[in-house]
């Protein structure tokens, strides 16, 4: 019984947020007269002390006390004695772990927020001097039309920027303070919830004592967030991974964040990235355990509820870990530039704006241009060689209409360039949205 029910081995994480709950708590029972201002200042002098040992690491806590409400109150008690024993008047455990955990969740959120802004800030400073560096566009992993390195980083600020809308949103909507909901009823106490949800930065007491206890939602929805989150770090170290392949070679990462081989000397793993790949299985799995922990739970407080920790907690620090290890990567790659625009001459990568010319010069609708621009490329392919490297003979001989303006609109940087339409890869695009977005998202202008 003891092993299964324990929890203190991992919800002693909540002792800053139990103290600061405590604080508050003690204060408004004095401040409503139902205990005296002497034991609360003698609870308010002894949380100090608690507070100050489990800092130092010397609070001593007990497996026997369960979980870090009764260790804390238990060595109160052993503090300061008798008024420790009035602390507990018109609460309850039960919104007393609902109350820490919501303030934890809420401080994740924030943390969260902040890492997401830095790595938002590497991707945006990168995406900067990357602005008409050409690389190929892919749809399939094939190429498909070239765009700019820039411009695909700035993919993913816009990606991370939903992250961290959906955390903002999610600490919002939990700022509702269940303390006060005691067991499950609500407390006969005169307490004044209001004063604690001060106290505690919360906007306002939660509504429903019932409710107050049961939620979980707003953990849901962190690891919601965090499980979204992680599936767009899992695609940017999957990038990473291909970028520094041999076979892509667009970036080469230094030894900060890569690892040696133990028996190919010339190897450089990417270790960071392919370990960033993999966590997002441990946050999309804490998401699945909680919502399957709490699917079907009759109200009120069930003990099942003590399960929302462990994995609240593993996907907030994976999420950290990661959010930092991306960062770091993003800072430290070194773009290759020659191999990226090398890769973009592949594949017939102009084909498209090959049939956009034939419709705007020629007038032809755009499934014929699409036809002769299938034919010129058969022919290219034919030929060993590319759009641009075909006589204007041969391709008069697919379409008379076709003159040697075409040859404009057949390089990389003219593709590129041609692509203005808001939200597009040309260079001027994309130097506009780097700015914007540094505005948008509060990022600095200098990296
Ligand atoms: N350790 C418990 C948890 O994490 C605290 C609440 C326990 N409440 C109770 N009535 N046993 O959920």
């Amino acid at each position: 019984m003891a092993e299964i029910n324990v929890s203190i081995g991992f919800d002693q994480r909540l002792a800053p947020q139990d103290i600061a709950g405590s604080r508050a708590h003690a204060a408004m029972l004095s401040d409503q007269g139902i205990i005296t201002p002497e034991d609360n200042a003698a609870i308010q002098q002894g949380l100090n002390q608690v507070e100050a040992e489990i800092t130092s690491g010397a609070f001593p806590f007990r497996p026997e006390l369960e979980d870090i409400h009764m260790n804390v109150e238990a060595r109160l008690r052993e503090l300061i004695g008798a008024p420790a024993g009035r602390l507990h008047t018109g609460r309850s455990r039960n919104d007393q772990v609902a109350t820490d955990f919501r303030m934890w969740v809420r401080q994740a959120c924030e943390e969260a927020d902040t890492a997401l802004a830095d790595l938002q800030q590497a991707l945006v400073d990168q995406a900067d001097r990357a602005a008409d560096m050409v690389m190929p566009g892919f749809t399939h992993l094939q190429n498909a039309q070239p765009i700019t390195f820039g411009h695909h980083l700035m993919a993913y600020v816009e990606m991370f920027g939903r992250d961290r809308g959906r955390f903002a949103d999610a600490a919002h909507r939990m700022n509702e303070l269940p303390l006060g909901a005691a067991a499950l009823a609500g407390t006969p106490f005169p307490i004044d919830r209001r004063a604690t949800a001060q106290a505690l930065g919360f906007d306002r007491p939660t509504a429903n004592s019932v409710d107050s206890v049961s939620a979980r939602d707003f953990a849901l929805e962190f690891l919601s967030a965090t499980a979204i989150c992680a599936t767009h770090l899992s695609r940017l170290a999957e990038e990473i991974v291909l970028w520094c392949s041999e076979g892509f070679g667009f970036i080469k990462l230094s030894d900060a964040f890569t690892t040696g081989s133990s028996i190919m000397p010339q190897k450089r793993n990417p270790d960071a990235a392919e370990l960033t790949r993999a966590k997002s299985g441990r946050m999309i799995g804490s998401l699945t355990s909680l919502l399957i922990t709490m699917k079907g739970l009759p109200l009120a407080y069930s003990k099942d509820m003590q399960e929302d920790k462990e994995p609240t907690f593993e996907a907030a620090d994976a999420l950290m870990l990661c959010l930092a290890a991306s960062a770091g990567m993003v800072r430290d790659f070194a773009p290759q530039p020659q191999a990226m625009r090398a890769a973009a001459a592949r594949g017939h990568i102009t084909a498209t704006d090959l049939a956009d010319w034939l419709v705007r010069e020629l007038g032809l609708p755009f499934r014929d241009a699409h036809h002769v621009t299938g034919t010129l490329v058969a022919e290219a392919d034919r030929q060993s060689t590319s759009l641009a490297g075909l006589s204007l003979e041969t391709m008069r001989a697919v379409h008379d209409g076709i003159h040697a303006g075409v040859y404009d609109v057949l390089t990389l940087e003219a593709s590129v360039a041609s692509r203005t339409s808001e939200g597009g890869t040309a260079p001027v695009r994309v130097r506009e949205a780097i700015a914007e977005a540094r505005l948008r998202f509060g990022l600095n202008n200098a990296g």
